[in-house]
């Protein structure tokens, strides 16, 4: 199989190309990607010279690039990811994740290729109880969310209008190696290690569902392998906690690994104003996957966020490279008033 991976330089897209070269050696993998703020080559350092492996950099809205490369199947990773930014500015958001995604459905229907489109639980929207199955209504919350819910949306009336052969994953919040330093985990590490003010929105009572990485990248390869064409598939790994804990447990984990006192790093705990619109709680029922692909998440949370940490931890040079201006003005514009004691 040639594989169209999009979005591949970045957090899960740089993880999941690992997944396939390993586990489909007979496998071709086309990355492109364009390299924003969040794209990173050095993600894929380690299979950059892998005789499978090419990476074209481009825009998935230009439809010239990608009608020059030649593939079986899109993965479609690819997009504008943190909602803190879309709050800032929707504009990027709405051009990649909206008209590249629809860009990329037009050329899998010119050559009937298969699509799998990764999504978020977030299109969802926020629920105080009970869990979120794929036939719930999509109510997106934030301009982010909006612009994923856009997207699913397109790739349903691709299927149900020209029959193209397409499934959209919606995984919950992921965690692992080479997530970006604007998520909550790799924020919490690298600021505890830096010393520096823990932001926490609200009152730090926020629900996320937890899955790590390499459960996600094997859940997308089960997917394009043997999901039937037009399914949506939930992938979560059933790991609800409050933010606070989660933050609260990596101290500790810090602190112990690092041999440091607790205390100490609880103290850089700053409870912030709270993100606009901010969703309470997100809570998906994966069981539809896990009947029909067999597929179950392998990594427990205790040893996820403990590789995680020290993943970070050795690896101080790739996140200290990508605390460049780009990310360093965002991070002060978006922390600093609001983290000055
Ligand atoms: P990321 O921000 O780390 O990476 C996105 C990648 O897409 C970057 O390499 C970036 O350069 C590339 N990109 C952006 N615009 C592009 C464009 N116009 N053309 C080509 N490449 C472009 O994001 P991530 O966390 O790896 O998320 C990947 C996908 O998974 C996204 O579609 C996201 O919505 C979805 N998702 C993420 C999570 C999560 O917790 N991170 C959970 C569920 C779903
Ligand atoms: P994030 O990693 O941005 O993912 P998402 O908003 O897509 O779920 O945030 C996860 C949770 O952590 C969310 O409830 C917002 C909260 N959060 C903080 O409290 N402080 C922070 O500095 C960040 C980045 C997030």
């Amino acid at each position: 199989m040639k594989l169209l991976v999009t979005g591949g330089a970045g957090f899960i897209g740089s993880n999941y190309i690992r997944h396939v070269l390993s586990a489909h050696p007979d496998c071709q993998v086309i990355n492109i990607d364009n390299l924003t703020y969040a794209g990173n080559l050095e993600n894929l350092n380690d299979v950059k010279s892998s005789p499978n492996y090419s990476f074209v950099k481009g825009d998935i809205c230009d439809r010239k690039i990608i009608e020059s490369l030649k593939f079986d199947a899109i993965v479609n990773f690819a997009a504008e990811s943190h909602v803190d930014r879309s709050i800032l500015d929707a504009s990027p958001f709405l051009q990649t994740n909206i008209m590249g995604t629809h860009n990329l459905l037009e050329i899998a229907r010119q050559r009937d290729c298969i699509f799998l489109h990764v999504s978020t639980d977030e299109v969802y929207g926020s629920t105080e109880k009970g869990f979120f199955s794929e036939d719930s209504p999509l109510q997106p919350n934030s301009p982010y969310a909006a612009s994923k819910a856009s997207s699913d949306m397109l790739v349903r009336a691709h299927v149900e209008t020209f029959k193209i052969r397409a499934m959209i994953t919606r995984c919950s919040n992921n965690y692992g190696a080479y997530q970006f330093p604007e998520k909550l985990i790799p924020l919490v590490i690298i600021n505890a290690l830096n010393r520096k003010p823990i932001p926490v929105y609200g009152d730090g009572m926020n629900v996320r569902d937890w899955i790590y990485v390499a459960d996600h990248c094997r859940a997308v390869d089960a997917v394009l392998h043997s999901g039937r064409h037009g399914e949506v598939f939930n992938i979560g790994a059933r790991n609800e906690m409050p933010n606070i804990e989660i933050i609260k447990l990596l101290l500790k984990k810090l602190a112990w690994r690092l041999d440091q006192n607790e205390d100490e790093l609880l103290r850089l705990i700053t409870f912030v104003k709270d993100r606009q619109g901010h969703d309470r709680r997100y809570a998906i029922d994966p069981s539809r996957i896990e009947r029909q692909l067999g597929w179950k998440p392998q990594m427990s949370f205790e040893d996820g966020v403990s590789k995680t940490i020290e993943w970070y931890i050795s690896n101080k040079q790739w996140w200290q490279r990508i605390n460049s201006k780009e990310y360093m003005q965002y991070y002060d514009a978006q922390y600093g008033e609001r983290l000055k004691k």
